[in-house]
């Protein structure tokens, strides 16, 4: 069965298209098929993966909201074998309103991939799909928790980096209960982490405390590779593929591929956070 992972958090520039492109690179690399849906109106997951995304090209926009098929909106990515991309482009920044006023109106994307992947042999079927969430809990992010099976959570190691957690866990919660029983809190990734910066690892010390084994062992450190990478259209796998943060993503890759997708100990300490105040005391971890 595909596991259709939506990478979301809805604070801004923590890591979740980094992590989206750079997760997907990876397990195409370990000779897994893989399939990223841009669901960004910004396509930074678009532009890292060199696949285009100008106006009129058909990406998930056109899939949402005018029913056109992924398979057609699909496009290989270069240099990354086994990995596919259905990209956004500015046009979907209005699907956010567009889509309030329609039927089923949440069940748009997973209906999308249901067929796509139905319509597939075997050996051609993605085994992961990485949805990339854009930064907010609007009915895009919604679409996406209702498409996955899991939801893959990156934190940047920083001061706030908490912030709204509680928040996007309640709406999972609800997802759950209302949308998508299916749906479970896989990981935690911790990114842009600076071992030169205590607050980085006292970030870093208290999600783990917090919430256990859902939090991967590999984390992410902050390195100049993985941001310039975009520029170039690349992931860092083919920009720098030795740099320490290529590395790193393969191991969360690799860690992401054997993981269950549903951690009883995680799935607990993330259901205590949504069902309590939502708010995780870093309060005093400032200054460092
Ligand atoms: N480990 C890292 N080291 C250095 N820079 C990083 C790292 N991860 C991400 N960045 C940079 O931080 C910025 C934000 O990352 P990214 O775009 O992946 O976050 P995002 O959560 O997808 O943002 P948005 O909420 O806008 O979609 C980007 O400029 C990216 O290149
Ligand atoms: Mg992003």
């Amino acid at each position: 069965m595909t596991r259709v992972i939506a990478v979301a958090n809805q604070k801004g520039g923590v890591g979740k298209t980094t992590s989206a492109v750079n997760l997907a690179a990876a397990l195409g690399e370990a000779g897994h098929r893989v399939l990223v849906i841009d669901l960004d109106p910004q396509g930074n997951a678009s532009t890292a993966l060199g696949v285009p995304h100008h106006e009129n090209v058909l990406g998930v926009y056109e899939v949402m909201v005018d029913g056109k098929s992924i398979g057609d909106g699909l496009h290989p990515c270069p240099d990354l074998p086994g990995v596919q991309c259905l990209p956004a482009t500015i046009d979907l920044a209005g699907a956010e309103i567009e889509l309030v006023a329609m039927v089923a109106r949440e069940h748009k994307l997973a209906k999308a991939v249901a067929s796509h992947l139905a319509g597939l042999p075997d050996d051609a079927r993605p085994e992961i799909v990485l949805i990339d969430c854009p930064p907010s809990l609007g009915l895009l992010t919604l679409n996406a928790l209702v498409a996955a099976t899991e939801i893959v959570i990156p934190i940047q190691c920083e001061y706030y980096a908490l912030e709204g957690l509680g928040q996007l866990l309640k709406t999972v919660e609800l997802v759950r209960v209302h949308l998508n029983p299916d749906l479970v809190v896989s990981s935690i990734l911790l990114t842009m982490t600076d071992a030169r910066t205590r607050l980085s690892g006292q970030v870093a010390e208290e999600v783990r405390a917090h919430f256990g084994t859902a939090v991967m062992t590999a984390s992410i450190p902050r390195s100049v590779r993985l941001s310039e990478a975009p520029s170039h259209g690349q992931t860092v796998l083919t920009y720098d593929p030795d740099a320490k943060g290529a590395d790193a993503y393969r191991r969360a890759a690799a860690e992401l591929w054997s993981r269950a997708p549903s951690v009883p100990e995680a799935e607990a300490a993330v259901k205590a956070e949504a069902v309590g105040a939502g708010t995780v005391d870093l309060g005093d971890k400032a200054g460092s």
